[in-house]
């Protein structure tokens, strides 16, 4: 079994590092076309460079919705269509309930969530025509099981797994699939600077006894996006190493 994207034009906010990356990189492999998208122009051009000869690098703030239209049309004149939409993009502002500003309540909610919503609203107007498509919202496993200190973070992904089963209901006859990917503790550089004893203490609530890779959250994205998954949509995937069940 070879997924083979070719053909394919997919957009993965937030992938000039880090899970986002990792999902541009495997969606490159299997021979889509991408558009690396990160606030910054020059970083997301240098990660499309060094990604694939298919890639090209876009700026957008996720958190401003003008800045995401703006995308959407930017890459359906570069590529002709966007089939695949990631939306990866996230932002944490963590502090205790009573500690937690309005500022911060509505800088996740606005990047997270209402992010994602702009790019599916805009993106699925040429899906619909196309009468295919494929959204993959990456959440977390604390939009599931809710996390101390986390509350406007754990509300956003939890949204975004209420709006991904909305959007698969309404949109399934124009053969438009939507379904959540949720990680738990993924290697990137905030987890590269724990210490040893912090891992080991993290390893014993992990079955598989180690973090994820932008690589594993990046192949269950990969197929979400291919003809194997046809008859899903709706669906939440936890990449966690067995740590929810
Ligand atoms: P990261 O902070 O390493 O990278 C985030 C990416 O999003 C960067 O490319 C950054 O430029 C971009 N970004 C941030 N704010 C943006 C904005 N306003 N507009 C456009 N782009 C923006 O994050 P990481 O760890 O790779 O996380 C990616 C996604 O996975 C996020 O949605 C996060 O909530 C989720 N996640 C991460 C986990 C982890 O262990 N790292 C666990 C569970 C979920």
């Amino acid at each position: 079994m070879k997924i083979d994207l070719s053909g394919r034009t997919a957009l993965v906010t937030g992938s000039t590092r880090g899970i986002g990356r990792g999902i541009a990189e495997t969606l490159a492999a299997a021979g889509a076309r991408l558009a690396v998208v990160g606030r910054d122009i020059e970083r997301a051009e240098d990660a499309a460079q060094s990604i694939s000869s298919q890639a090209r690098g876009f700026a957008c703030d996720v958190g401003d919705v003008a800045s995401i239209t703006t995308l959407i049309e930017a890459v359906e004149k570069e590529f002709g269509a966007i089939d695949i939409l990631v939306n990866n993009a996230g932002i944490t502002r963590d502090n205790i309930l009573f500690r937690l500003k309005d500022d911060d309540w509505d800088a996740v909610l606005d990047a997270n969530l209402r992010g994602a919503f702009v790019a599916i609203r805009a993106a699925s107007r040429g899906m619909m025509k196309r009468r295919w498509g494929r959204i993959i919202n990456i959440a977390s496993v604390v939009g599931i099981v809710g996390n101390k200190g986390q509350a406007n973070y754990a509300a956003s992904k939890a949204g975004l797994i209420g709006l991904t089963k909305t959007v698969a209901k309404e949109l399934a006859s124009r053969n438009i699939l939507a379904n959540v990917v949720a990680p738990g503790f993924i290697e990137t550089d905030m987890t590269a600077a724990m210490t040893d004893d912090a891992k080991k203490t993290l390893y014993s609530q992990i079955p598989l006894e180690r973090l994820g890779t932008p690589k594993d959250v990046g192949g269950v994205v990969t197929f979400l996006a291919s003809e194997y998954a046809a008859y899903i949509t709706g669906q939440v995937f936890v990449v966690d190493g067995g740590m929810v069940m």
